[in-house]
């Protein structure tokens, strides 16, 4: 794989995932003839990101159909897999209601990427030559599909020298941003460094970080931003040192049936993935109000304060 190859692609009747969990180390494809087996890969992280589990959700649907079983249930399973990202029962929803969901999935890939490519160069619009950014989790090509959305906005600013180094988050407890932004970036020449969480407060007190770019799972119609756990304390540190916090996000990722942060559901993952004594507490996401956004990137435009009405008027566009 390149760095812009996708994660997951349709071949021979199945879908083929690469599976997240092993890398940096290893570069395993996965095959999925069942929904069954889609939703467990996405249940564990085998494909993950919201773009991404949306899009193989798709394929799961499109499975279910050629599978000639029962599709309904195979969706309830598909969008129960992961509760956060709203990506995912958007996808399953649309597929579901389409006459050809092989074909629907695939053209949602395409949006996906064009989608990616348009947010990306805008939000790259933003940054200056010079520029150290601070991002978290893992929002590239493996996240999305496409080019990536924070990822892809990064990837769209170094290609347009507004870019001169990237400060990962290693983004505990699974690493996302230590194994598989630090691949990614590797691989597309981007000089980063990897820092562990709790050091991108000192980085911003010392004046080493321009501004801040992340990934969403669920973006409410108020603007209020779900993203990886650990965001939220970013965005209250960028505040403090008068940094930009920016958010990069497909319209698929807001939910205009979601009125605030406090709806979101936020997934609890397994304790042993943050400790093996038995007595962690595991929130995999965290909810940034928007108060505290600078600017929200769509493939529709960037998104200002106040977010109910740039929202809103974003959602009548393309809805319409
Ligand atoms: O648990 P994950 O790895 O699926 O979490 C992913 C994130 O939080 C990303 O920032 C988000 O999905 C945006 S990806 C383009």
């Amino acid at each position: 794989v390149t760095a812009d190859a996708a994660p997951l692609r349709w071949e021979g009747g199945a879908l083929l995932l690469l599976d997240q969990r092993r890398l940096p180390a290893q570069e395993a494809w996965l095959r999925c003839e069942t929904p069954e087996e889609v939703a467990d890969c996405i249940r564990t992280l085998a494909v993950r990101g919201a773009p991404a589990i949306g899009l193989a959700a798709a394929y799961g649907v499109a499975l279910a159909r050629a599978g000639g079983g029962d599709v309904e249930a195979a969706a309830e399973l598909l969008r129960g897999a992961r509760p956060t990202a709203v990506n995912l029962s958007w996808a399953v929803d649309r597929a579901l209601s389409a006459a050809d969901p092989l074909g629907f999935a695939q053209r949602l890939h395409e949006e996906q990427r064009a989608a990616d490519r348009r947010l990306s160069e805008l939000g790259a619009e933003r940054f200056a030559k010079g520029d150290r950014a601070l991002t978290h989790c893992n929002t590239g090509p493996l996240a999305t599909g496409g080019f990536g959305t924070a990822g892809g906005v990064l990837r769209a600013a170094w290609e347009r020298d507004r870019l001169a180094q990237v400060w990962v988050d290693e983004t505990r407890p699974l690493l996302q941003g230590a194994r598989l932004t630090a691949w990614e970036l590797g691989r597309a020449g981007i000089p980063f460094k990897v820092v562990a969480d709790s050091a991108a407060g000192g980085l911003m007190a010392r004046g080493l970080v321009d501004r801040i770019v992340v990934g969403a799972d669920r973006i409410a119609a108020n603007g209020d931003v779900a993203n990886k756990v650990g965001t939220y304390p970013l965005a209250v540190l960028a505040a403090r040192h008068g940094i930009q916090f920016y958010v990069a996000a497909p319209v698929s990722t807001i939910d205009p049936d979601t009125p605030t942060g406090a709806q979101i559901p936020i997934e609890e993952r397994d304790p042993s993935e943050v400790s093996d004594e038995g007595n962690a507490f595991n929130p995999a996401f965290d909810v940034t109000p928007a108060e505290l956004v600078t600017a929200i990137f769509t493939e529709s435009g960037v998104l200002e304060a106040p977010y109910a009405e740039s929202i809103a008027r974003v959602l009548a566009l393309k809805g319409g």
